[in-house]
């Protein structure tokens, strides 16, 4: 046995260097003797040779390993007989199918990362995606290896009463010794990333559901004795989610019961585990008093995601990682539909393009940037991205749009079918849209391939004379890391033409015989560039393009203010109409920048006041539309449209755009706040969720009024709350005005939840995004408090992660305190938990776009942070990225 260095350099994997495996795995069986401190694990492996593999040795992965024993066909191994580096184990002479038996040591409690078999709590629990699996015994640990398991836990049965597996529950017994036993059986083969075990003293709820087949499934949630009044809204959302993905994709639950256990400390949402789903307590943890509708709307989301994912993931696995978009990116749209159909659809897809074009679209355009299927990385945590995930979803969206709903339907019904039990590629994916379709999607698939965000150029002209209009569509996409070429995409547009008092007008082509019947058509670009002609048109017609935003790119069509604020007011698309106000806002504080940057008069335009009070007085649009027009866009966001982002000019523009509108439609944000703030019983539908974040939007501009008496308003709604959400808003605002009403909302807040970690994370979290210029010190004071740890993720991101991603102005502070703050932190969180360190990192993600100031001041932090001893692959990854 050799215990061989580990390499100097972290190394990098290629998708072109994908080769099947050399050996399969059918059964394994597994025994646990569970403790927190030392853990024993007994495999057996039924193996045999792949006969589509290369014919190389049997090599293993296993890291933080101690092993034991290992024993071929019963035969106990000398240590000669195999060859161990720190992660792997080779073993060089193995008949053509055998049993391998390896018994090995782990250690819980010393497990930081929370990658393997860690504790959490009173809880002892596992988490394998995307590489865990090899930490907690050897196995080829890779997800094209998919095997049936039986599990056996063994544990202190006063310590730990619960103890769970994935599949069915077959046997359990009691030993002698005060400890018991039981085994688990799951059925469907999958490979080891799906593993999952739990051991507890858990509260647990129990529910059922009847299947389209009517067979029964027992529901259960397990989580912290305390938390024993926060699972209803978790247990109805499963049961929405699984009726829903039997009525829209035709899928039906497998097993004969679904678990969820909600754990303190892990490092992402939540994981779906064949049969046992493990979350992040704050991503299923509700009750009216501690969850905001943010919060119960995302639990909805999130335990929609995965249970989704026991088709789109699990019984249909991904080949390697680099098709990790392949389950993610399918499994995000399957949760946006989901939502959308539970609750707004309209607000749903505004959200969504919301987060991508702040999240996503700036990785597209930094350092980091790569492809929905990326062709080589370091480190795969590193590659759970807003790209893989939330772009992936918009490229199957495109698939669903360019096939209709029944094509789609079609196309992911054959997929399932032809793929059911394998570990397959987008590739296999898309190939069965296409032969469900008749189509031929190669040019579409460069949205896999290629990395950035195309731009999407529009012009329009009207020739009175021949009453057409001739739209010209042109597209480019900005180089990125390894592609300085991109071929052209294909982009469907959809579009409409309105006349000039907002009704739809026909869509004819020159081509076509007659017009479409719909206010909305499809127009797909596939060229660089290409002119479409519309004909018969009597007035020139205001055109609205990419309505619900049919494809991830950014639209450049120059319109003056007068046709935003028109088709803010009678676009058919909500998506849209929301659009044009945004753009309107960005288009108005983006020359407002450039006056404040030369000492000019801050213009704001009449148009955008008077369409802002129409939209606010206008009772027939839905209230959660109102809220999110009079949102302007964020700080971050405008940072983002400028070559050189100005944060103190953006800050101070958009501080005194809100002061102005908030002056302005004072009257009538007092009457639809208090027309709005009307008792009621929580509830989480979306009407009530839609009055309130209506209701908070007008606070928050009544409270920049600077009038006294608002504030008044604001501790009222603070003190009669009985949820979060209005508490929170509340505080929120409270938080951002200097003086003694602040620090005694802050302590009455903390006094009433410290009990509750949910709770005091947006306690930490509304401290960390504040506006008064001692952010940075408190931040740093909070990281002292007793209810901050720097082990618990959720904490981690509460604070620091909202500080440096949320809190632009004081992050960006000139002299350069913020940076150093978050290069300090990542070391630190970097010995303890690498994933979430290298997360951190994101801060730093557009330094190239700042003021040459700043950009020397985050690239001396970034440098202190690569020039650090023994840096996790995560973290090294990312920082010699950005470097670059
Ligand atoms: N697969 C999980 C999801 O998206 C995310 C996850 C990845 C969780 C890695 C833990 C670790 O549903
Ligand atoms: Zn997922």
């Amino acid at each position: 046995m050799n215990i061989a260095e580990a390499p100097a350099q972290p190394q990098i994997t290629r998708l072109d260097d994908y080769r099947a495996p050399d050996y399969l795995i059918d059964t394994v069986s597994l025994e646990f003797e569970l403790d927190a401190s030392e853990t024993r694990v007994s495999s057996k492996l039924k193996m045999r040779r792949n006969p589509e593999g290369q014919g190389g040795p049997c090599i293993l992965n296993g890291e933080y390993l101690t092993l034991v024993s290992i024993a071929l066909d019963g035969k106990t191994l000398a240590g000669n007989e195999y060859q161990r580096t720190t992660d792997t184990l080779l073993l060089p002479q193995v008949p053509a199918s055998f049993e391998l038996e390896v018994v090995t040591l782990i250690h819980p409690d010393q497990n930081t990362a929370l990658e393997g078999l860690y504790h959490s709590g009173a809880i002892l629990c596992t988490q394998c995606e995307a590489e865990g699996f090899r930490r907690i015994t050897y196995y080829p640990d890779r997800p094209d290896v998919m095997a049936v398991f039986t599990v056996t836990l063994i544990a202190d049965a006063k310590k730990w009463p619960m103890l769970l597996a994935n599949g069915n529950r077959q046997a359990s017994g009691e030993m002698e010794d005060g400890r018991h036993w039981v085994r688990w059986h799951d059925p469907h083969p999958k490979p080891s990333y799906l593993f999952a075990l739990v051991a507890g003293d858990l509260y647990c709820q129990q529910d059922q559901f009847t299947t389209m087949s009517g067979r029964q499934v027992l529901l259960e949630i397990y989580v912290d004795p305390e938390n024993h009044n926060k699972c209803d809204h978790a247990l109805n959302s499963l049961k929405q989610a699984m009726r829903w993905d039997e009525d829209v994709y035709g899928r039906e639950y497998d097993l004969d019961v679904f678990m969820i256990v909600a754990v303190n400390d892990f490092n992402m949402g939540a994981m779906e585990n064949k049969g046992l789903n493990i979350f992040n307590a704050a991503c299923v943890l509700a009750s009216p008093e501690t969850a905001t509708d943010a919060d119960f709307y995302t639990i909805q989301s999130i335990v929609g995601h995965e249970y989704f994912h026991n088709w789109s993931g699990n019984r249909v696995t991904c080949r390697d990682w680099f098709q990790l978009s392949l389950k993610e990116g399918f499994t995000v749209l399957r949760d946006q539909q989901f939502s959308a159909d539970m609750n707004s659809a309209a607000v749903q897809r505004i959200d969504d393009v919301d987060q991508l074009r702040s999240m996503q679209f700036a990785e597209d355009a930094g350092p980091m940037a790569h492809p929905v299927r990326p062709d080589s990385y370091i480190e795969i945590s590193n590659f759970y991205t807003v790209t893989i995930y939330e772009k992936g979803a918009e490229v199957v969206g495109m698939l669903k749009t360019l096939t209709g709903p029944e094509g789609f339907r079609k196309g992911t019904d054959l997929y399932f079918s032809r793929h059911d039990g394998q570990a397959v590629t987008t590739d296999d994916f898309v190939k069965a849209i296409e032969d469900a379709n008749q189509l031929d999607l190669t040019q579409f698939k460069r949205w896999y391939s290629q990395a950035g965000t195309p731009v999407l150029i529009v012009e329009a002209h009207y020739d009175a004379d021949k009453q057409v209009l001739e739209l010209t569509l042109r597209q480019s996409c900005p180089a990125t890391p390894g592609q300085p070429e991109k071929q052209p995409f294909v982009i469907p547009v959809a579009m409409g033409l309105l006349s000039s008092s907002g009704a739809s007008l026909p869509l004819q082509l020159d081509t076509e015989t007659s017009a479409v019947d719909a206010e909305t058509r499809v127009l797909t670009l596939t060229e660089q560039s290409q002119t479409f002609r519309f004909i018969h048109l009597t007035e020139e017609p205001v055109v609205s393009v990419l309505r619900g935003f049919s494809a991830p790119v950014k639209v450049k069509f120059e319109r003056d203010n007068e046709t935003l604020a028109f088709l803010m007011a009678h676009d058919r698309d909500s998506f849209n109409r929301w659009d044009a106000g945004q753009q309107l806002l960005i288009q108005i504080m983006l020359r407002m920048v450039e006056q404040y940057q030369s000492d000019k008069t801050l213009d704001l335009p009449e148009i955008l006041l008077d369409r802002l009070q129409h939209v606010l007085d206008d009772p027939s649009i839905d209230p959660a539309l109102v809220a999110r027009m009079l949102s302007l866009p964020s700080e971050n966001y405008l940072a983002a449209q400028m070559t050189i982002a100005d944060v103190d000019a953006i800050h101070a523009v958009r501080k005194y755009v809100k002061q102005q509108i908030a002056q302005r439609l004072k009257a009538g944000f007092n009457t639809r706040y208090q027309a709005l703030n009307q008792a009621q019983v929580y509830e989480f539908n979306a009407s009530q969720m839609a009055q309130r974040s209506l209701k908070n939007v007008c606070l928050g501009y009544l409270m920049a009024t600077g009038d006294p008496m608002q504030t008044q308003r604001c501790l009222k709604q603070m003190k009669q709350a009985d949820n979060m959400t209005d508490l929170l808003a509340g505080l929120r605002l409270m938080v951002d005005q200097p003086g003694p009403e602040r620090e005694h909302a802050l302590r009455a807040f903390y006094e009433q939840w410290q009990h509750d970690r949910q709770v005091v994370d947006k306690w930490l979290t509304v401290q960390a995004v504040s506006d008064l210029p001692d952010a940075l010190f408190r931040v740093k004071a909070l990281l002292k408090h007793p209810a901050f740890s720097m082990k618990n993720p959720n904490n981690v991101r509460a604070l620091i992660g909202q500080f440096c991603r949320n809190n632009p102005v004081h992050f960006h502070a000139k002299d350069g305190s913020g940076y150093r703050f978050l290069a300090e932190q990542i070391l630190l969180l970097d010995k303890l938990n690498p994933q979430v360190a290298a997360r951190q990192l994101g801060a730093f993600n557009s330094w190239r776009r700042y003021d040459a100031e700043r950009q020397a001041l985050m690239k001396k932090s970034l440098s202190d942070i690569a020039g650090a001893q023994d840096l996790s692959a995560d973290v090294y990854e990312i920082v010699n990225k950005y470097l670059a």
